[in-house]
């Protein structure tokens, strides 16, 4: 069975692929099992996707000891403040019928909340040993210093969109800058990917997918994890197949040379900061 190699951050190892499990009602614990069982260690689930449940019980189903299972969860928007931080920690542990978990996110910044106070309740759960490691989604390189700067306890990662219809070489290169890794969301593009000419070549030539090409070009920046979804037990076991095969220099740029002005998917207005181009 193969495993994905873990990626060192401030005493974090995560593992460089993860199962994304967004998207109510399609991800089910079946799938979180299947990826357990294909290799999976890496499971990525947030308060808001409704999905902790599920990836409990899959967790549970698959037999794979919690001990080597890299567990992320992450705090919305809404409950930034430290009292409602607090209380979302424990509901998401509950739900997952955990007693930590590894890795603790912001899941979006919100400015009408210090982040002072959230950087505060989310060192507490770590010292509270409700989570391994913290980290923050969605932070432009400014706030990230800033979260940084004010969090008593190291960040392991800043979870981003990142693909290759997205040039995200500022933020891949803050990441490393500052250690962090970088935790790729929308690794596929949401699907946008499938049908692209340059990917599809490549992947003939290679015997690969689109999906596995986007997703090596990811792995071979070397501080990226990479967490796609996937709902079929098929593509979940291909896109943690990408560590026989590598990528030339020629093939790095032509897929880099992807990126596109309307690349970005997550863009919730009102809520996203001025991203990093
Ligand atoms: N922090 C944040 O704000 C944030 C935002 C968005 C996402 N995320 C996280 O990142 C994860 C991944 O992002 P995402 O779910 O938006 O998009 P994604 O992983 O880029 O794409 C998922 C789509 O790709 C398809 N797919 C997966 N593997 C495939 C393969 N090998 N070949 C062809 N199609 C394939 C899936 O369909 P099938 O199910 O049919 O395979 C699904 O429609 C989320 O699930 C979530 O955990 C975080």
């Amino acid at each position: 069975m193969q495993l994905a190699p873990r990626l060192p951050a401030h005493g974090a190892e995560i593992p460089a692929i993860g199962l994304g499990t967004s998207g109510i009602g399609d991800v089910r614990a079946e799938h979180v099992a299947a990826a357990l069982e294909a290799g999976y260690r890496h499971i990525d689930t947030a308060r808001k996707y409704g999905t902790e449940r599920a990836v409990g019980e899959g967790m549970r189903a698959s037999g794979v000891p919690r001990a080597e299972i890299f567990l992320c969860t992450k705090v919305s928007h809404e409950n930034l403040h430290a009292a409602e931080f607090a209380r979302s920690v424990e509901q998401s542990l509950k739900a997952l019928g955990v007693d930590y978990v590894d890795l603790l996110l912001v899941h979006w910044p919100e400015k009408n909340t210090p982040l002072a106070e959230t950087m505060g309740a989310l060192a507490k759960a770590k010292r509270q040993g409700l989570t391994r490691h913290i980290g923050v989604a969605n932070f432009n390189i400014a706030m990230l210093d800033d979260a940084i700067r004010l969090c008593p306890e190291p960040l392991v990662t800043l979870q981003a969109e990142c693909h290759p219809y997205l040039d995200q070489s500022k933020v891949i290169a803050a990441c490393r800058a500052r250690g962090l890794v970088l935790t790729a969301y929308c690794p596929l593009g949401r699907g946008r990917l499938r049908g692209d000419a340059v990917l599809a070549e490549i992947a003939k030539r290679k015997g690969k997918t689109f999906a596995q090409v986007a997703l090596r070009w990811l792995m071979q920046h070397g501080i990226i994890a990479a967490i796609p979804r996937s709902s079929n037990p098929e593509r979940i076991a291909q896109n943690l197949d990408v560590f026989d095969f590598a990528l030339d220099d020629d093939e790095m740029r032509r897929i880099g040379a992807l990126r596109r002005a309307d690349g970005r998917i997550a863009d919730p207005f009102g809520r996203a900061p001025t991203w990093d181009v």
